[in-house]
């Protein structure tokens, strides 16, 4: 397809319905420039456009030592404060396009996931990584905060208290200490276990109806961070759309009858 003719820092590899998308920059650890932000941003976008053929994503970093080891802070030393408030949105839009996308994305980090990489991490619906991860916001350590999504969704993933001290300190964790808080949803011992784990629960989840897991995904987004009257309503209108589709019709149908379901994602 289109998106992985294209040379350059960000390939998209598919097979069988699993997107798998590559930051593939090593020499930089993978840091994100602009460049490869806005690649990433249309990767998402071109997967998005295919519907439900794209079953599931998984978001990876080339090279072996690293996810993404932040924001590319050569490309930072040039910029002014409105220029980096400019790649700090462009970082939120790229979040924003892996919350959008109706497939579920697993970021499999082996390696740093730094700074804006830990933070596109938590873009991603769910964290596997190897033994060999490790994360931290250290932008306080270059005289900034993280700008790409840290301070609101690393509290929503560890909590206020353990987001406070990994922003505060801006010390690194290893993936054990990252399971513990709660970031990361499963460990692996090597980077092809890895791959094979994520590979396999996108597997599991695309046995279900595609609509519903989408409509699952939008209503999590939607209601994180609201309040619980308004996070009830969001689930309702969301319960309310999934009952609408064919899915639904035929999920039932098939527990009656006491059948496997053939979803459609209608
Ligand atoms: N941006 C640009 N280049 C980076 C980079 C980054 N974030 N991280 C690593 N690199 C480059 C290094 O400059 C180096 O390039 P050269 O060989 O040309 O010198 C190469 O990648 C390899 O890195 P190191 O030699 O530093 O490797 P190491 O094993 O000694 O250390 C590391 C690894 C601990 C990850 C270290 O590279 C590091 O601390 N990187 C920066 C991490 C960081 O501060 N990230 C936050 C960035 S700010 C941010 O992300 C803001 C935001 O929220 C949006």
């Amino acid at each position: 397809d289109a998106t992985s003719e294209t040379p350059g820092p960000v390939r998209v590899e598919e097979s069988d319905g699993v997107a798998v998308v590559t930051i593939d920059r090593p020499k930089a650890l993978n840091a994100l420039s602009a460049e490869v932000l806005t690649a990433l941003g249309e990767a998402f976008a071109a997967l998005a456009a295919r519907g439900t053929e794209v079953r599931g994503v998984i978001l990876t970093g080339a090279g072996g030592r690293a996810f993404v080891a932040g924001a590319d802070i050569r490309a930072m030393a040039d910029l002014t404060a409105a220029e980096a408030a400019r790649l700090a949105r462009l970082g939120h839009e790229v979040a924003a396009g892996i919350e959008g996308l109706g497939a579920p994305v697993i970021a499999a980090v082996d390696g740093f996931a730094l700074g804006g990489g830990c933070e596109l991490a938590l873009a991603c619906d769910l964290i596997y990584a190897t033994d060999a991860a490790k994360f931290g916001q250290p932008e306080v350590r270059l005289g900034l905060i993280p700008g790409f999504g840290g301070t609101v969704r690393l509290p929503r993933a560890v909590g206020p208290q353990a987001a406070r001290e990994l922003i505060y300190t801006g010390r690194t964790i290893d993936a054990a200490e990252a399971e513990r808080l709660g970031l990361v949803a499963r460990r692996f011992a090597d980077r092809e276990a890895l791959m094979a784990g994520a590979r396999a629960v996108i597997e599991e989840i695309s046995a279900n109806a595609h609509t519903a897991v989408a409509i699952a995904k939008q209503v999590l987004t939607a209601a994180d961070g609201t309040d619980t009257a308004t996070a009830s309503g969001i689930e309702v209108e969301g319960f309310e759309r999934a009952f609408a589709t064919e899915d639904h019709g035929e999920g039932i149908a098939a527990f009656l009858e006491k059948r496997d379901p053939s979803f459609t994602g209608r």
